[in-house]
């Protein structure tokens, strides 16, 4: 199948790469011509685990271009990929799919399968239908698929080969289209889950909104679990071994970051709302996590009420591991808090880079870590999990070690004399002497 991905960002370049993968001849488009320059030369624009390898690999199969009409005239599935970033009120901002609608119908001259991959508001996809109608296309000429992605960054590749369903939304139970699909996965063993374009939107948006909740839950579970001096880990293992709650996604934390949770999250809201529905749990789980990183702050200023000049140091920066992605990182947003407090802020990350006044980014976790008064663990990076605390207490001013994603070894930290502080990890912490 001949194959017009439009979009080269996380979800556009590893479509792109996954159905070249398949046998699919495509031709990926993206306006940025630096990055088009360096995808074809064969170099990935993004730290993703397996997508450098596959795209060599199968690179017969697929070309780089900046010339999105040629692209589309010459295909005839077109994939949208194009990002929706967020407004300022929460709204998601549909211009560059709006853009590309316009430059479809000003070049369809035979059938295309239009299918958007996009996470779209409710509604979105039959507005493409009818705006391309007021454009008088031909009903004809174009069939509408919405076809949410559900990959995540860090296993992009292996999510999308490997998938628990494809949803796929449709235009009036169009069969033909189904097929379309059918034949463009076809290699891939998943389910199909088949709905209306309104369907397939709601998934996306259920879907992102129900792992915050999960998550969100869990860190106002830790809070609660703080006050009583019970183990927020062991309330995971407990309630996720029963299949209905399901064990994934239960580590309480410093909160999610990204750029579909919060973007999804709070696009919701704002369909919601505008729907005249207060989506009251939505709002909660929004909340929680945004005051999560004043938890933590707070618990740190237990420690040093002043933290004027302090050195702190902050290991990792990326909302995640195995990502150099710092989108809506708590990280950054731990690191702005703690700037605003006057300390001394240095970080690590093995991936990410963040440049802003007042911190200082080192290359190695050990200059980071000299001289320091306190260490924050930020992203959950498995490197983390292998430090030499016997050397790192040498290199320190204070033994305070601040677990944010309650993931270090605890004992291997205490056993060096560490002070170790969780979120909701029973043992009563003692404090330092100020
Ligand atoms: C997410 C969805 O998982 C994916 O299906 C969708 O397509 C895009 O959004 P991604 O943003 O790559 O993927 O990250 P994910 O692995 O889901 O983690 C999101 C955030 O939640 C991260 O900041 C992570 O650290 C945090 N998280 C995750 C927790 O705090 N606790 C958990 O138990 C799980």
């Amino acid at each position: 199948m001949e194959i017009c991905v439009i979009g080269a960002g996380y979800v556009g370049l590893t479509s792109a790469v996954v159905f070249a993968r398949l046998g699919h001849k495509v031709t990926c488009v993206d306006k940025d011509s630096e990055k088009i320059k360096k995808l074809n030369e064969g170099s990935i624009t993004i730290f993703e685990p397996g997508l450098e390898k596959l795209l060599v690999g199968f690179n017969r199969n697929i070309s780089f271009s900046e010339d999105i009409e040629d692209a589309i005239g010459r295909a005839e599935t077109i994939l949208i990929a194009v990002g929706t970033p967020q407004l300022p009120d929460g709204e998601a901002d549909l211009q560059f799919v709006n853009e590309v609608i316009l430059t479809i119908a000003n070049t369809i001259y035979s059938h295309k399968t239009i299918i958007t991959k996009s996470t779209v508001p409710i509604g979105t996809n039959d507005k493409l239908v009818e705006i391309l109608l007021e454009l008088e296309v031909k009903r004809s000429r174009f069939h509408i698929v919405s076809n949410p992605e559900f990959l995540r960054e860090g296993s992009a590749v292996k999510d999308m080969l490997h998938p628990d369903k494809i949803v796929v939304g449709l235009e009036d139970h169009d069969q033909q289209s189904l097929i379309k699909l059918k034949q463009l996965y076809y290699g891939i063993n998943a389910p199909f889950v088949v709905t209306s374009l309104k369907g397939a939107e709601m998934i996306k948006y259920a879907s992102n909104s129900f792992l915050a909740t999960k998550i969100s839950f869990m860190n106002e579970m830790a809070r609660i679990c703080d006050v009583f001096n019970v183990d927020i880990m062991d309330v995971a293992k407990g309630i996720g071994s029963d299949p209905r709650i399901g064990s994934e996604f239960l580590q309480a934390g410093i909160g999610y970051g990204g750029s579909c949770f919060p973007k999804d999250l709070q696009s919701l809201i704002y369909t919601s709302k505008k729907q005249e529905i207060l989506p009251k749990l939505l709002m909660a789980t929004e909340e929680i996590n945004q005051t999560q990183v004043d938890v933590y702050m707070d618990k740190l200023k237990s420690y040093i009420p002043n933290l004027t000049d302090k050195k702190i140091t902050v290991l990792g920066l990326s909302f995640k591991p195995n990502t150099d992605d710092i989108r809506s990182s708590p990280a950054i947003r731990l690191i702005h808090k703690l700037v605003a407090h006057n300390a001394k802020v240095h970080v690590y990350d093995p991936k990410a880079k963040y440049e802003t006044t007042n911190v200082i980014q080192f290359h190695h976790v050990n200059d980071a870590l000299n001289d320091t008064d306190c260490i924050i663990v930020a992203t959950d990076w498995d490197e983390f999990l292998y430090l030499d605390w016997n050397d790192i207490k040498r290199r320190v001013n204070e033994n305070i070690v601040l677990d944010t994603r309650n993931f270090l070894n605890r004992n291997k930290v205490e056993k060096h004399g560490f002070t170790y502080v969780g979120l909701g990890r029973s043992r009563n912490e003692t404090k330092l002497p100020e």
